[in-house]
């Protein structure tokens, strides 16, 4: 979490760290901040403002044009861990100096396990700290170093030496206004490559509108960047070579086009984000085609662990679903942040499907790690061209939903929905566990899945509306589903309670009687994922006894569907091969938590507390 950006190179910095900022925004929003190398005197000015990024854009606004024509600087969007949101905590943070401005300036993402030793010791040696962040440590080493006379590279390559934890830190000083410096270590960090500037970042999609070039920074790398030149270096000074990669994002994919929220745009840019994802991997003939993975003799594997975050992790579940179903091959979904601590096991015959969006989950990434350990091998499904585990995996299957801005994930999870099924259709096709016309129809459904997802928009279109009013005066709400929809109640729970924050579970519509149902009354909603044959059977007649008992339900089912007889409002989908059907039975699920949110006045975007990209424990 936090975002981190640095510019050197034209008398533009202030519109580049800022516009990096806004896209960087979704990885925290308790405060901005930015560091500048004024022209001619070189000392470092700082603004910062607690809130989101629009506070500190208005006070900036209103200084005068010499402070926009700074070459230099940093800059910072944070989500608090170290200190509660405040203008004294907020980046950057600086160290050294004198009454006239700091030495040394610096933005951090991540943690710093052994901040308190190191401030006791600096505090030791006279430092007086202003924050309560760990962040501050790394301001007043480095301060130290410069001021005794060493250049800032080596200044800072001896601080990190102290460093414990995690962190992306970019740093300046006014002894080298035209250098911005900086590393990584567990948190990400790229270089945006142009002509006569470069730039870094957190992620790609902060720079955007600036470059489509990136060098990726490893792991106990430092980089130095001026306006003519970006060089690599270890922390003990050996340079690196680095190649370049390019991301095929459009700067126009982070804007609003029109759209009241990021989060409705995306939900409308699914048919267009699955199409992308499946081009090129589905024939016309439904026949998938996944040899970009060079996954090699597949027949070797005999059972599969997903690890995986929240809504990936739901995504992981549908994957199990459709694995199991198709290829025969046992499927374990493990939440990443357990899996990581539970002394995991297995060999080289387990395959290690690690999903997430960002690609820098920190539990995923160590949850792949842990596998590492007993020699599983590692395919990422990740929407991040570059990300973290895009390095650490040994193959790569990329959902191609382009950026998603909301924090909510929508297009990325229903792409990543597609990219199991496809991997699902790959196995059972090496493994001959269904015959290749099975195989051949579902690969058709999911061929046609964007023009369904289209269709689903269309059906609800207006529609939504009625189901919002079941949610008026709503204390909590009951996702049920059975079998592959389960995943997709869980997802649907999820999605209503962290953007409208009203309590939601999603639960199996079987296992209902053993607890949950105690919490239904006429203020618990109950939302039914129906989908066809006994399932449906099963699914409404749970839904029978909570109506009995109050509750008021919104059921998710078929076209022409008879359940408007149990429930107030019938959210429709249309015809699927029964295993696809979570593709378009996720969608209303969506717009029901957005337009509830929005009901409640919320910013759907950026919900309290949240923050998309999740790189601390
Ligand atoms: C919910 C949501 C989160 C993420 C989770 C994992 O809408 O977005 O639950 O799914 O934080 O993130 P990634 O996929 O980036 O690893």
């Amino acid at each position: 979490m936090c975002g981190i950006v640095g510019y050197v190179g034209k008398e533009r910095c202030v519109e580049v760290l800022l516009d990096g900022l806004k896209n960087l925004e979704y990885r925290g929003y308790d405060s901005a901040g930015i560091a500048l190398a004024l022209p001619d005197t070189g000392r470092i000015e700082t603004a910062k403002e607690v809130g989101p990024l629009a506070n500190l854009t208005d006070v900036i606004g209103r200084r005068d044009e010499d402070f926009f024509k700074v070459r230099s600087g940093v800059g910072h969007t944070r989500w608090a861990t170290h200190g509660r949101p405040s203008e004294a905590n907020a980046h950057p943070h600086t160290g050294g100096g004198d009454p006239l401005g700091p030495e040394v300036a610096v933005v951090h993402n991540g943690i710093i396990e052994n901040h308190a030793e190191l401030r006791e010791e600096l505090k030791g040696r006279g430092f007086e700290f202003r924050s309560e962040t760990d962040t501050e440590v790394i301001a007043h080493l480095l301060a130290e170093k410069v001021a005794d006379g060493e250049p800032l590279t080596e200044a800072l390559a001896g601080t990190l030496k102290r460093l414990e934890g995690s962190f992306a830190v970019a740093a300046m000083s006014v002894h080298e206004p035209e250098t911005i410096v900086a590393a990584r270590h567990q948190s990400p960090l790229v270089v945006g490559l142009g002509e006569g500037e470069n730039f870094l970042a957190s992620a790609v999609q902060a720079l955007l509108g600036n470059t489509r070039r990136f060098l990726f920074v490893e792991n106990g790398e430092i980089v130095v960047l001026t306006d003519s030149s970006v060089e690599i270096q270890t922390l003990y000074g050996q340079p690196v070579e680095r190649e370049t990669f390019e991301v095929d994002w459009s700067a126009e994919a982070i804007e609003l086009g029109g759209y009241e929220d990021f989060m409705l745009k995306e939900i409308h840019e699914q048919p267009a984000a699955l199409q992308a994802t499946l081009a090129g991997r589905l024939d016309a003939d439904g026949v998938v085609d996944l040899s970009e993975l060079e996954l090699g003799d597949l027949s070797g594997i005999e059972r599969i662990v997903v690890v995986a975050c929240g809504t990936a992790y739901h995504a992981g579940l549908l994957g199990k679903y459709a694995i199991e179903r198709l290829a025969r091959l046992p499927v374990e979904v493990a939440v990443a942040s357990e899996y990581r601590y539970a002394d995991p096991f297995g060999d080289e015959r387990t395959l290690v499907v690690a999903i997430s969006q960002s690609g820098e989950t920190t539990d995923t990434l160590a949850a792949v790690e842990a596998a590492r350990g007993f020699g599983a091998r590692v395919l990422a499904v990740t929407n991040t061209q570059g990300s973290l585990i895009t390095r650490d995996a040994d193959t790569v299957l990329l959902t191609k939903a382009g950026p998603e801005v909301g924090v909510a994930a929508t297009k990325t999870f229903l792409t990543q929905v597609a990219a199991l099924y496809l991997l699902a259709l790959e196995l059972a096709g090496s493994r001959d566990s269904r015959s290749s016309e099975e195989l051949a129809e579902i690969g058709l459904g999911l061929r046609r899945s964007p023009e369904k997802v289209e269709e689903v928009l269309g059906l609800l279109e207006g529609r939504v509306g009625e189901a919002v009013e079941v949610f008026a005066g709503a204390r909590c709400a009951l996702f049920l589903g059975r079998g592959h929809l389960y995943p997709a109640a869980l997802e649907g729970a999820l999605k209503l309670k962290e953007i409208s924050y009203l309590p939601a579970e999603g639960y199996p519509a079987g296992e209902m009687k053993h607890g949950p149902i105690a919490l239904v009354d006429e203020q618990c909603p109950v939302v039914a994922v129906l989908g066809e044959g006994i399932l449906r059977e099963k699914t409404l007649s749970n839904v029978e006894e909570t109506v009995a008992r109050g509750a008021r339900v919104i059921a998710i089912a078929r076209e022409g569907d008879q359940a408007g007889r149990v429930a107030r409002v019938v959210l429709p989908v249309p015809e699927m091969p029964e295993l696809l059907s979570p593709l378009v039975s996720t969608v209303p699920l969506q717009l029901l938590a957005y337009h509830v949110a929005k009901a409640r006045g919320l910013n759907v975007d950026k919900p309290r507390n949240l923050a998309k990209s999740v790189t601390v424990e």
